[in-house]
């Protein structure tokens, strides 16, 4: 032992020595540096968006798009530089001159992955930050929009409301997601019942791929379209900008949100919620919030029913009282209002708030380290299921925020066929659920008893869900499924199901070099066992 130990050490000094040697003659990053103005248009110096790290501005550029606490410590590894581009143009440089020197580049649009994935890696790498292309032009006439991948969901759905109260898309309830993954990541909300998902309106795209070309959906042909619609961008391009169709929403819509606790009936009204919810009206999406809370000494589960209806409240009173009657829905539960206004209502803001919070690019708080999980349900989970699962959240919560969210599909949904997009998960799966805690105690202590406490609620849940692939939604990324190491695919699995195939042949095809690559990227010709 010793013997190997000494050796390792010999090895590594050597290792150090020439990797030292060459980086002070001719490093790849040094290399990379020199080459990004030569392949960028003159008229918008690259120089403007380079930051490496004796930058003064370097840490704050890179910690501005950190949203998660877990990657935010001084021992998290840092890139080599952060190319901000200014133009396209820096886009296309960014890629040749990483290929050419052998760097590889974290992608990063609105910095909401779950695992740090767009900023982390544990290999030498630049981050190519997408915030400044962001431009969003909105075409009422053609019911059309084209969003930047640095655009934001708020920033998409103020522009929609400034110029239409009758048009809106179907995405995510966090307005500082950034398109760039979120798209490409299949993208939900609250009218995918009616809508299905962002992938399923978005109608054309521009990316640069791994020879540093600029392509449409044209012009990248159907197979790398296909992909990147629900298959993630970042395996096989740098995304540009989406085309997006816009779909029709009544003037007035209605909400509601209302709280029952387990003293209250919670889980006979969820009994009930699991039969009917993806069945419902197509215009009526229920999602339930089960949260662990304290109530006066002891701790209960309180369950959060939260609604979007495209229609009036005159209508959806009646609708719930013969289909959903257990929760019991009072005309004076429902507000109705404009599709924006809901936009703020999802998102927690009391009403009155300005719409221009939707333009806010920093979320509130700050400073919270999290972990979420996915998984989905395709027969309803009995009572006793239901009592264990709360029975389990009570136990784990502890100094944190420890809820989950249903997400019934159905609708659209169930018909899409399930190899039209990337994203495999249509008909068949009554909900989507997703694990969530939240902490604001630092240290490796807190970490450590949150992501346990996450995953032990997800193996409570191992009768009730999905199993060979137990699904999980790429767009709530988790390492605990597994990474690409020697070809492993379980996590494509998880993700993609039967459309594993065809995004091998997508990325053998457009990126045989894996210069795209990251720690879940889809592989090329990966060994199997
Ligand atoms: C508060 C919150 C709420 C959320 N709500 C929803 C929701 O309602 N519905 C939903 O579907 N998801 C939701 N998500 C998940 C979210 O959609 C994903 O985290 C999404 O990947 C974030 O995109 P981003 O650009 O902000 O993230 P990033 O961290 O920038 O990127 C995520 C992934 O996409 C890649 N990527 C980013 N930009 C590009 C690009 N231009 N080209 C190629 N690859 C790129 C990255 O490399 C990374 O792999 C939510 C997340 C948070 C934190
Ligand atoms: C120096 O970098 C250039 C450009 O990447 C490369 O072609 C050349 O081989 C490198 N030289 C050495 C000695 O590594
Ligand atoms: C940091 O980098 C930016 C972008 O390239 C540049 O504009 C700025 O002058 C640099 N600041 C310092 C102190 O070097
Ligand atoms: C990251 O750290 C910076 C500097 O301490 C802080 O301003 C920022 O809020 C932190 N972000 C997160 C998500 O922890
Ligand atoms: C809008 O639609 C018209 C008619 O189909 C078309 O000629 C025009 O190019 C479209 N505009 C955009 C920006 O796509
Ligand atoms: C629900 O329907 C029942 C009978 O069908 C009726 O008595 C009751 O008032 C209705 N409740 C609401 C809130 O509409
Ligand atoms: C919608 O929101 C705006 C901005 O807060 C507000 O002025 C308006 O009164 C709201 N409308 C309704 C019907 O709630
Ligand atoms: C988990 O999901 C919630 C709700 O969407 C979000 O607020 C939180 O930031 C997510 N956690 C992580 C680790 O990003
Ligand atoms: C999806 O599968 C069906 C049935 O196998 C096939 O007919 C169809 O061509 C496939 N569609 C795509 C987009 O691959």
């Amino acid at each position: 032992m010793k013997f190997l130990y000494t050796n390792a050490l010999l090895f590594s000094f050597l290792f150090v020595f020439c990797l030292s040697h060459v980086s002070a003659s001719n490093s790849s990053i040094d290399n990379f540096l020199q080459c990004l103005p030569s392949r960028s248009n003159p008229s918008h110096p690259i120089s403007n968006a380079v930051y490496t790290p004796t930058n003064s501005s370097f840490l704050s550029v890179l910690q501005n798009y950190i949203r998660n606490s877990r990657f935010n410590t001084s021992t998290t590894p840092k890139p080599l530089a952060i190319v901000t581009p200014l133009d396209i143009s820096h886009v296309q440089a960014t890629v040749i001159c990483a290929k050419t020197n052998g760097i590889e580049i974290r992608i990063r649009s609105g910095g909401h992955d779950y695992e740090g994935l767009s900023y982390v890696a544990n290999v030498p790498f630049i981050i190519l930050d997408m915030f400044n292309l962001r431009s969003i032009d909105v075409d009422i006439p053609n019911e059309t929009a084209s969003i930047q991948s640095g655009a934001t969901l708020g920033e998409l759905y103020y522009k929609i409301s400034q110029k239409s109260n009758i048009h809106a898309f179907p995405a995510g309830v966090c307005f500082t997601v950034g398109a760039g993954g979120h798209f490409s990541g299949g993208g939900y909300g609250n009218m995918l019942r009616q809508y299905g998902l962002s992938i399923d309106n978005i109608i054309d795209a521009q990316v640069v791929d791994a020879n540093g070309r600029i392509l449409n959906r044209e012009s990248m042909g159907e197979d790398l379209f296909w992909a990147i619609r629900g298959g993630g961008g970042a395996s096989f391009c740098v995304i540009l900008s989406w085309k997006l169709k816009l779909v029709r929403v009544p003037e007035i819509v209605t909400v509601f949100n209302v709280q029952r606790t387990l003293a209250q009936g919670a889980t006979n009204i969820v009994m009930q919620w699991q039969q009917v919810a993806s069945t419902i009206d197509n215009k009526l999406f229920i999602r339930v919030q089960p949260q662990a809370i304290q109530q006066g000494g002891s701790k209960t589960v309180q369950v959060t029913f939260i609604a979007l209806y495209l229609g009036r409240a005159s209508t959806l009173v009646p609708l719930m009282n013969k289909s959903f009657p257990r929760l019991g829905l009072q005309a004076q539960d429902c507000t109705e209002m404009p599709w924006i206004n809901t936009t703020l209502f999802w998102n927690g803001n009391p009403i009155g708030t300005p719409l221009e919070v939707l333009l806010d690019r920093a979320p509130s708080p700050s400073n919270s380290y999290g972990k979420n999980k996915s998984d989905y349900v395709k027969t309803p989970i009995p009572r006793a299921g239901l009592e264990a699962i709360w029975k389990k959240m009570i136990q784990l919560q502890s100094n944190n925020v420890f809820l989950m969210q249903w997400n019934p599909y159905g609708g659209r949904m169930s018909e899409i066929p399930e190899n039209a997009t990337a994203f495999p998960y249509r008909a068949g799966n009554l909900f989507k659920m997703q694990y969530i805690t939240l902490w604001q105690d630092d240290g490796v202590e807190a970490i450590n008893r949150n992501i346990q406490a996450t995953r032990e609620l997800h193996a409570t849940f191992t009768p009730y869900v999905t199993k060979n692939p137990r699904q999980a939604f790429l767009n709530y990324r988790d390492i605990d499924i597994g990474t690409n190491n020697n070809g492993n695919l379980v996590f494509a699995q998880d993700y993609f199901k039967n459309n594993v195939k065809r995004l091998l042949e997508v990325k053998a095809k457009v990126d045989p070099s894996d210069f795209f690559r990251y720690e879940q990227s889809i592989p090329v010709f990966p060994k199997r066992k």
